[in-house]
């Protein structure tokens, strides 16, 4: 069980002023996908889920639009770092690879550290929701690379349940 209070931080986070436009492909429904992934991911990395689900709130929440956007990452990790002790906290190492895995996310391809490569591996298999297909290639867990290759999630949904409850089928989202 996480000390920290996620479903009051999911609405404090996305009531934030913002510049998302309405079903944005970077919004709120796309961090829940990339959470559910990251739990699926971390029962067989060994990532710390905590801060896998930390990256999912935070990586796109300073996006200003749904472009390219440089330096949105780092936003989003100054965003969390201006917020933790208030509305989440970390130990220090952890909170170091939360900001790294925001701050990154879209510049760096691989990271050996398992927290890292998973925060990213749940990020980029969501990439059907902009027609683009995961590649094996840009995956950095040995279990990304494995639900990259058979081209759907579906099969591992269930690896998230402890995490998330057995509702999160109806996070799916897909459509
Ligand atoms: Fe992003
Ligand atoms: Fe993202």
């Amino acid at each position: 069980m996480s000390a920290i209070d996620f479903e009051s931080l999911w609405h404090a986070v996305i009531n934030e002023p913002h510049q998302r436009d309405v079903f944005s492909v970077h919004g709120p429904d796309h961090w829940r996908r990339v959470e559910r992934n990251g739990c699926i991911l971390a029962a067989r990395t060994g990532a710390n889920v905590d801060v896998v689900r930390l990256f999912a709130i935070f990586h796109d929440c300073k996006r200003e639009n749904d472009g390219h956007d440089p330096g949105h990452g780092r936003r989003g990790g100054e965003f969390a770092a201006k917020v933790r002790g208030k509305w989440f906290d970390l130990p220090d190492p952890d909170f170091q690879r939360l900001y790294l895995a925001c701050e990154r996310h879209t510049e760096a391809l691989h990271h050996s550290d398992p927290t890292i490569g998973t925060c990213w591996d749940a990020d980029r298999l969501d990439l059907g929701r902009v027609g683009a297909v995961p590649d094996p290639y840009y995956m950095s867990t040995e279990f990304g690379r494995e639900i990259a290759r058979q081209g759907v999630i579906h099969p591992w949904l269930h690896l998230a349940v402890p995490v998330l409850g057995a509702g999160v089928g109806a996070l799916l989202g897909e459509g």
